[in-house]
């Protein structure tokens, strides 16, 4: 039978350090590029690449990801009261979404353990993970690009992108071989390391926040013991299926923010921002009228 993918995970409960004090009192999640929450622009990847179910992995202090998501009754009443429709437009949208389910991962032990957190809610089946952090703008949305894949070769399939220089050090990183089709954008991985030394890393194909995985994910996660500070690692426990699966990396066509870093998230504003018709002309006005 044909493993077809219709869950989405979205790993949330991180405390993102990186963007204190920003992340305080508020997820990173919810913080907006332009108009909108970072977390809606993953969540309407994934319903445009198939997926019909949403599981967001929450923590302490994440309450405004689920209300963002929830009918806000007195706003919409008062943005019908006052009859802006367009506005009522907008609210309504969010909230009619898509089916969504939350679960709590009661201490931040690491990504490998949030994607855990979902195994009884996504059962025998494949599931996309995907890291909200990382914006992907693209013709085709990335998960889409990488669903294909998938229905061709039924195996976890796993977004990268090539990344130059020392800069590899900060990122899971692939030892694969090109795999036929695709315009060389497919690879076959043979092993991966988290967070090498340049000199050490296996290759310049950095893993990114997509990723399509089959159940056996869960067997090897519930395996794996805990690594630095008690965290368990999504790498750690997709090396160990490695070993049970083959496993492909795809490097989507398209361009990648990280928003949870304060320059990735400054990039993506302003690029986002002069894209759009509402605002992108005076915006760019105003750009070239400061002195830099
Ligand atoms: P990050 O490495 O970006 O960590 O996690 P973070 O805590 O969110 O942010 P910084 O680095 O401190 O600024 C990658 C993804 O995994 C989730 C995060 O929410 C983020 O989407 N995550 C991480 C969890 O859900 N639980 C964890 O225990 C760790």
């Amino acid at each position: 039978m044909t493993m077809k993918l219709r869950k989405a995970v979205f790993p949330a409960a991180g405390l993102g350090t990186r963007f204190l004090p920003a992340t305080k009192a508020q997820p990173k999640e919810m913080l907006p590029v332009v108009d909108k929450p970072i977390i809606q622009y993953g969540v309407e990847e994934a319903m445009a690449s198939g997926c019909d179910q949403i599981i967001i992995i929450t923590g302490r202090g994440k309450q405004a990801i689920e209300d963002h998501f929830d009918v806000s009754y007195e706003l919409e009443k008062m943005l019908e009261e006052r009859h802006k429709l367009d506005l009522l437009k907008i609210v309504r949208s969010i909230s009619d979404m898509i089916y969504l389910a939350y679960v709590r991962q009661k201490e931040a032990l690491g990504l490998g353990h949030a994607v855990l957190m979902a195994r009884e809610l996504v059962g025998n089946e494949p599931f996309a993970v995907l890291l909200a952090d990382d914006v992907i703008d693209s013709r085709v949305p990335a998960l889409k690009q990488m669903v294909e894949v998938f229905n061709q070769k039924q195996c976890s399939v796993i977004a990268a992108q090539v990344v130059e220089g020392k800069m590899i050090s900060s990122y899971g990183v692939l030892d694969a071989q090109p795999a036929q089709g695709y315009g060389g954008r497919l690879f076959e991985i043979r092993n991966m390391v988290e967070k090498p030394k340049p000199e050490e890393a296996p290759s310049n194909l950095a893993v990114i926040g997509r990723y399509i995985l089959t159940p056996t994910v869960f067997e090897c996660l519930a395996k794996t013991p805990a690594g630095a500070g008690g965290e368990l690692q999504l790498t750690d426990g997709m090396r160990m299926l490695l070993k049970q699966e083959k496993m492909y990396a795809y490097v989507y066509e398209g361009r990648r923010y990280d928003t949870g870093d304060k320059l990735g998230f400054l990039k993506a504003t302003v690029e986002f921002a002069l894209k759009r018709d509402d605002l992108g002309g005076p915006f760019r006005e105003y750009l070239k009228g400061l002195k830099l």
